[in-house]
């Protein structure tokens, strides 16, 4: 296995297609590999192409500011149960209910356990518990509003994907604010800042199939698994201008859905913000009460 951390030489082989995915078992059997074997993320070449096309117009179907204004009512909901919610549980859940919704998953709240029991497996296929992966896999396809199996697997595909990385994206960008001084950055630039400085997804992989198209791509032996660094230093980098933002990947694999992910994103935050300036408030007056009492 090589490491590959410059985010210059990674940009380079992500936009490079002699660089392939790890593939998953076409001929798997059981639920969870069946389903890792039927998704675009580890399949190639024209497998790849006819099912991240499938995603993109899955994904065209979602009007982003209605997936934004159910992430926003879901946190809301959300604090209104329990006020003092952690913010790791609103990132874990608001995510892949809200897209359930927007997608047409039947039960769409019971489905963020279900994809947490196969979010950890899902880019190694190594299962720690192999029958609750399966059981999960099952639960989510049967859910699934899909006109066939193909289009249900691409459809829970899509809330895999979202689970983890909108989630840390979501963390990262509070525990950023909670550390800023007195002038609070915008939501938008914190969240900027959190996926180029902190990427929710800290690495990706890829074969080599050949030497690379780009002469300054760093030599590699045709069949090395390589692992690619979102998150490291990136040379071109200089006083003026920041490294280059690969939290979303890049190339023909990249992210397919950048958009929809800010959009929950930045509905997170911004209620979870509101909800802390509510509380601040709450905090004063209570204090002030308290002072003018005591007089
Ligand atoms: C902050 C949130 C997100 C981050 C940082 C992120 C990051 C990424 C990255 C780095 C890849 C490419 C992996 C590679 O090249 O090997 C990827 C692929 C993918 N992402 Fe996202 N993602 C996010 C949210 C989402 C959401 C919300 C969705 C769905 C609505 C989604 C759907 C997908 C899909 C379907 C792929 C596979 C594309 C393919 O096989 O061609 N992602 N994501």
């Amino acid at each position: 296995m090589t490491e590959i951390i410059d985010r210059a030489d990674v940009a380079l082989i992500l936009a490079d297609p002699r660089f392939l995915v790890p593939e998953a078992d076409a001929a798997a059997s059981t639920p969870f590999e069946r389903f890792r074997a039927d998704v675009s993320r580890f399949s190639n070449g024209a497998t790849h192409d006819a099912r991240r096309r499938r995603l993109e117009s899955m994904l065209a179907g979602i009007e982003l500011a209605a997936l934004a204004r159910t992430a926003a009512s879901l946190t809301r909901s959300a604090l209104e149960a329990e006020p003092a919610s952690p913010v790791a549980t609103i990132a874990r859940h608001v995510p892949v209910t809200a897209l359930g919704r927007q997608l047409g998953f039947r039960h769409a709240e019971s489905l963020p356990p279900l994809v947490a029991a196969i979010a950890d497996a899902y880019a190694s296929g190594r299962a720690t518990d192999a029958a609750a992966a399966d059981a999960a896999t099952v639960r989510l396809l049967d859910a699934a509003p899909g006109a066939d199996a193909s289009d249900d697997a691409l459809l829970v595909q899509l809330l895999v994907q979202a689970h983890a990385a909108t989630g840390a994206l979501v963390e990262r960008a509070m525990q950023r604010l909670a550390a800023s001084g007195p002038v609070s950055p915008s939501t938008h630039e914190v969240l900027t800042a959190t996926l180029r400085d902190d990427s929710p997804v800290a690495m990706t992989r890829r074969v080599a199939t050949g030497q690379p198209e780009h002469a300054s791509t760093p030599d590699v032996e045709p069949g090395a698994l390589l692992v690619l660094r979102l998150d490291g230093p990136d040379r071109d980098a200089a006083g003026d201008r920041p490294p280059r933002t690969l939290a979303f990947g890049a190339g023909h694999r990249g992210c397919p859905a950048p958009h929809h992910a800010l959009a929950i994103a930045v509905a997170i935050v911004e209620e979870l913000r509101r909800a802390e300036a509510r509380a601040r408030i709450d905090r004063t007056t209570h204090k002030e009460t308290i002072d003018v009492d005591a007089r």
